[in-house]
């Protein structure tokens, strides 16, 4: 697929830019704290960032997806560089390394933060650099330390920062404290990332799909199936394809209006749909004929096709074809 632009950030992007100019001429630390829930584009933001600085030493690393353990950011940031020249206890930076091999009990956790920070010290060295911690709510708690201690050192770094809400996290508490000692130090950077307005969907669109995409009612139907969640767009727009310019001439239906569609098209008749959906027959009837005037069928056969030839190409979770796009999709078949 096509790789879409990103869009809508400029101004979180120059705030980063500020940020890092900082760094470079201060003797301190500046940390930039990047929120928003899952898909809103933290990830491409940082990217984003990092792509303008090529030369620039970054020490990126994140949360393990399954079974957080101590030091998770460290031991991403360790993992296959040259370590010897640092002047840190060998033992101690094999276990920060998560070497299953090596026990930890020798050292106490002061220690082992003072080692850590110790050893991130030295990979910094005396040059500016980033330090990437992506997705701090699901890290473990010794490296949500390690994080808000290197916030207060003296390195000359950008501490940047990303996480989804609190909520999510692993450990809600300390993670909210974490977010909060990093984005109080003075001239930190926050951002909250929403999702994108329905203008910015349009530009999407409009780059993925040209001129033709170019209708604000379609970035309009759009914003609304995706909430402007950029994950969520990108998404529909890998498994709807060209399909996505027709959604705004698609009827909207409810979700109840879709689950009785999707019975009738099982052949169901009214009375075994309120049984099932556990509502009278009555509703049933009424929600049957609101789905025959929102989609134009003339005969509940006919909406059950169209609501099968939808499920042909894949596209339950985002309604269903019409008419016209059905016999589309079918002549270019
Ligand atoms: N501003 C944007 N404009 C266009 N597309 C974007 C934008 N931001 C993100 N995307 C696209 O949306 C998808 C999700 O973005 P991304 O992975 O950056 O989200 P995230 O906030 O890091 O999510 P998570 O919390 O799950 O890590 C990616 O495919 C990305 O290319
Ligand atoms: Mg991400």
């Amino acid at each position: 697929m096509m790789a879409v632009p990103m869009v809508g950030r400029a101004g979180a992007l120059d705030e980063l830019r500020g940020a890092w100019s900082r760094v470079r001429s201060g003797r301190r630390p500046v940390t930039a704290v990047v929120t928003g829930a899952a898909g809103t584009g933290k990830t491409a933001l940082v990217t984003a960032f990092r792509q303008e600085r090529a030369t620039t030493n970054v020490l990126a690393g994140t949360a393990r997806v399954h079974s957080p353990a101590p030091y998770d950011w460290l031991a991403a940031v360790l993992a296959g560089r040259d370590t010897r020249g640092l002047d840190v206890p060998p033992d101690a930076l094999a276990w920060l390394k998560q070497d299953p091999d090596v026990p930890r009990e020798r050292y106490t956790p002061e220690a082992l933060l003072r080692i850590a920070v110790a050893a991130v010290r030295g990979l910094v060295g005396t040059h500016h650099a980033v330090l990437v911690v992506e997705d701090l709510h699901a890290l473990d708690p010794a490296s949500l330390n390690l994080i808000a201690e290197l916030g207060s050192t003296d390195l000359p770094v950008l501490l940047l920062v990303t996480s989804q809400p609190a909520e999510a996290a692993l450990s809600p508490e300390l993670t909210t404290r974490t977010l909060a000692r990093l984005g109080g130090h003075p001239g930190a950077v926050r951002r909250h990332l929403g999702g994108l307005l329905p203008a910015e969907v349009g530009e999407v669109l409009r780059h993925v799909y040209g001129s033709e995409a170019g209708a604000p009612e379609l970035a309009e139907a759009v914003w609304r199936r995706t909430d402007g969640n950029p994950y969520r767009l990108s998404e529909l727009i890998a498994v709807e394809g060209a399909a996505v310019c027709e959604i705004s001439r698609r009827p909207e239906l409810t979700a109840r209006e879709r689950e009785v569609l999707g019975l009738l098209a099982e052949g169901m008749p009214n009375k075994q749909i309120a049984r099932v959906l556990g509502i009278s027959v009555r509703t049933v009837t009424v929600h049957v004929s609101n789905l025959l005037r929102k989609t134009g069928a003339s005969s509940r056969t006919e909406a059950a096709l169209w609501a099968l030839s939808g499920r042909r190409s894949g596209d339950h979770h985002v309604g269903w074809r019409d008419n016209d796009t059905a016999a589309r999709s079918q002549s270019s078949a």
